[in-house]
């Protein structure tokens, strides 16, 4: 038995993940043994009683769930995201689930952006790391609120750190038969870690050597995903590098509305979350698009055993846009309501079933 924690957060967050407990009941209903709860923890209960997301709480997910899904947490009532700093790079942190795996994956042509890109082209995956460097917290201000003001952000980066998510990276490239690793960082200009990133790159890759690598500037690497997106299988980068290129991603592979991510360690509780954020301007309207939110439903399946679920929730989700089932954003008319359940048609038809 499989058991979920679920906070569906702030905004949009709250209307995507109505969707995906709809596809997991489907999936339970389908005889996988799956239980989930909801947890409230958002802007309301932290403007309401000042509670983020407590300690104890991580710890009853560390010790009693397989995965925390959660849907988006950010609110213009909170200017400093206080609460979401918590909750998201609590859970981050906390669980230490230093790989953020982020798929870039194109379902149909026509999504992509990119002139003459297909399926072929647009398919990859980014290993963020998700645990050091700018987002430590590592850092102050001296002379606060005067002009004299400094204020300084440290860009921590661990050998221990920076050798785990490379080596995954080179773990996932061979056991998903990817030929090629491109490690992205800029040693150019930021010479201390730049050279720490590059040694460790070096190293880990001979103990794979039938892995070709890559290193590209992280300036070089967003043109790239642009101009030959078609180059890359498998990309590792640092933290603040990999928040900025997989927003970039998500866009070759049709918008926010269909990136999917998780923050993995393996064999430990695990964080999944679409890549999009809580769109506040859209919340409770029954416009925001579920469909980001129900591939990273499929990415949490597969951490939970369940593999074929993944792929057919892919499928499910292609037909979906193939037939103009989805929200405005990907060209169709319908509601998050309309289109999570258009989806949830899809996963009950024999078709889906077919590998
Ligand atoms: P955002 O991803 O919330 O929205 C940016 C734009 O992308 C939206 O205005 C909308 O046009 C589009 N978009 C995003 N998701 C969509 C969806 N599901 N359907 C349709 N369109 C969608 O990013 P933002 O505006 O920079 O941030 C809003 C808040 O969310 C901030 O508080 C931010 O810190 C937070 N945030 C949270 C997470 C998270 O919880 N994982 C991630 C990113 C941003
Ligand atoms: C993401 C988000 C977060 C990040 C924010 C909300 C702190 O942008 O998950 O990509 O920067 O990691
Ligand atoms: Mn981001």
């Amino acid at each position: 038995m499989a058991r979920i924690a679920v906070i569906p957060g702030d905004g949009i967050g709250v209307d995507v993940t109505r969707e995906v407990l709809k596809l997991l009941e489907l999936v339970r209903d389908s005889g996988v043994d799956l239980r989930w709860e909801e947890f409230d923890y958002g802007a309301d209960k932290y403007l309401a009683s000042g509670v983020t997301l407590p300690d104890e709480e991580i710890e009853n997910f560390r010790d009693h769930y397989d995965a925390v899904f959660l849907g988006a947490v950010g609110d213009p009532r909170v200017p400093d995201m206080k609460h979401a700093a918590d909750i998201l790079l609590g859970l981050r942190f906390k669980l230490d689930l230093f790989v953020n795996y982020r798929p870039i994956r194109l379902l149909d042509d026509r999504l992509c952006p990119l002139k003459d890109k297909t399926r072929d082209d647009v398919n990859f995956v980014v290993f963020r790391e998700n645990t050091e460097e700018m987002y430590a917290g590592v850092g102050g201000h001296l002379k606060k609120g005067t002009r004299d003001e400094v204020a300084i952000q440290s860009s921590v980066n661990t050998y221990k750190g920076v050798e785990r998510i490379i080596r995954y990276a080179f773990d996932y490239a061979r056991a998903n038969n990817r030929t090629r690793v491109t490690m992205s960082n800029k040693s150019n200009a930021m010479r201390f870690e730049g050279d720490l990133w590059d040694r460790v790159f070096a190293e880990v890759a001979a103990d794979y050597p039938e892995i070709e690598t890559q290193h590209l500037y992280i300036d070089a690497l967003v043109m790239q995903m642009v101009k030959r997106p078609e180059q890359f299988e498998v990309i590792v980068t640092c933290n603040m590098f990999g928040d900025i290129a997989t927003d970039l991603g998500a866009q070759i592979q049709g918008g926010m509305g269909l990136a999917a991510s998780g923050n993995l360690h393996p064999g430990r509780t695990s964080l999944f979350e679409p890549v999009h954020g809580s769109a506040p301007k859209y919340a409770g309207q029954d416009i925001a698009n579920p469909l980001a939110a129900m591939l990273t439903a499929g990415l949490m399946l597969t951490h939970l055993g369940h593999p074929e679920w993944e792929r057919r929730i892919e499928r499910a989700v292609a037909k979906a846009y193939r037939e103009g089932n989805v929200t405005r954003d990907l060209g169709g008319s319908l509601g998050t309501a309309a289109t999570g359940d258009a989806v949830c048609e899809n996963l009950q038809l024999k078709q889906s079933i077919e590998t």
